[in-house]
């Protein structure tokens, strides 16, 4: 495990901490500040952009509740973690801390069961994240997370407010500063109409932390170039994308399969292959993740000062409790901010550029 690594894994474990905690970004103390200062991707986009799709491009794994409407309707704060060659796949829920699962139809299920468990099996979304965890050796250290997708018009069974409701959840999380964008829009739509971008470049004009994705190139006139001409100007380049299409998805084709297609698909292809190698889900994997740790990086200063004031919040929370800490809650504490210490000295020694204690 490089040192870049490990830190996209201390910050994993910091956000997982703060969640721990019943904060995930709305709340208002040293954690939800936190919470906020570690970077991570949110993925945006309109229904049935192929948000979902690129997702499971990305990890390698078929995993997520598909269906028509509005299927995503928690935010789903998706770690991934690079384990070594041969190791077993499985992912985890941190709602159910001890159990871990390999059968990732299970996770589809857990996912749709977790988020009715919210929403009460309405139609209604919730700000409250579901927070899942897969350790695979396919997939690059990365955090991502699902929104739900934009939309203009409320279905039967919704509120009207439905739609400004998903608009207003999404722009919590993409107007944060350290929020990196990754707006997916689909190739046979026009990039001007395109909800993703709509948003993006409301909430960051200059498009330094925008990742514009093109899907469904396969679905475009042989001949034509989606990302030549008519893509809208980001400070980063535009990948583009094919996923499976509903077709293959109904063939149950393996993420897997689908990966080697889509790389074939760019390498033949004559109007994609001089850029071959900066095309497809995998690239945009190593993309994310190579772009996620310098932002990191750059970060740890102001990363390392919060973490000493929720050092401080803490340990005064704590002496108000008092030990010994039979109370969940004091336990809970206790935990935090013996993982606050631990990050505080290895993010020094990042910051120093020394040797990373916590590294393998
Ligand atoms: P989401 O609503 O944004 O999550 O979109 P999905 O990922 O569920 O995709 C919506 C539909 O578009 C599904 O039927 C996908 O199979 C299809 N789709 C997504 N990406 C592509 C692509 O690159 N090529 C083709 N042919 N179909 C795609
Ligand atoms: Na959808
Ligand atoms: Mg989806």
């Amino acid at each position: 495990m490089t040192t870049m690594e490990s830190l996209i894994g201390l910050v994993n474990r910091i956000q997982r901490a703060c969640t721990a905690l019943g904060d995930y970004g709305g709340g208002d103390n040293a954690f939800s500040s936190l919470w906020d200062a570690l970077p991570s991707v949110a993925v945006v986009g309109g229904q049935s952009s192929g948000k979902s799709s690129v997702l499971e491009s990305i990890v390698g794994r078929d995993f997520l509740p598909r269906g028509s409407g509005i299927v995503t309707r928690r935010p789903l704060v998706l770690q991934l973690h690079k384990t070594e060659d041969g190791q077993q796949e499985y992912a985890e829920f941190s709602h159910l801390p001890r159990r871990r699962f390999s059968d990732f139809s299970i996770v589809r299920k857990e996912i749709q069961d977790e988020t009715d468990r919210i929403t009460g099996k309405t139609k209604q979304i919730s700000p409250v994240p579901i927070h899942l965890s897969i350790y695979s050796p396919n997939v690059v250290n990365l955090t991502l997370i699902d929104l739900p997708g934009l939309t203009k018009v409320a279905v039967e069974g919704q509120p009207e407010s439905i739609v400004q409701d998903i608009e207003n959840m999404v722009r919590s999380y993409v107007e944060k500063p350290n929020c990196i964008i990754l707006a997916i829009s689909p190739a046979n739509q026009d990039i001007a109409t395109s909800d993703a971008i709509k948003l993006a470049r409301e909430v960051d004009p200059t498009g330094e932390r925008t990742f514009g994705v093109l899907t469904k190139l396969d679905l475009m006139d042989k001949g034509t170039n989606a990302l030549e001409g008519r893509s809208y100007r980001l400070q980063h380049p535009w990948v583009g994308i094919v996923n499976r299409s509903q077709a293959d998805i109904n063939k149950n084709v393996d993420m897997i399969v689908a990966r080697r297609k889509e790389r074939e698909y760019f390498a033949t292809s004559p109007d994609y292959g001089h850029l071959s190698s900066k095309m497809g889900s995998e690239y945009l994997a190593k993309l994310l993740s190579k772009h996620l740790e310098s932002v990191i990086r750059a970060r740890i200063p102001s990363i390392t000062s919060l973490i000493n004031k929720s050092i401080d919040e803490l340990e005064s929370e704590m002496d108000y409790l008092g030990r010994p800490i039979g109370v969940d809650a004091g336990a809970q504490l206790y935990t935090i901010l013996e993982l606050c210490r631990a990050f505080d000295k290895i993010f020094k020694e990042h910051l120093d550029g020394g040797r990373p204690g916590g590294d393998r």
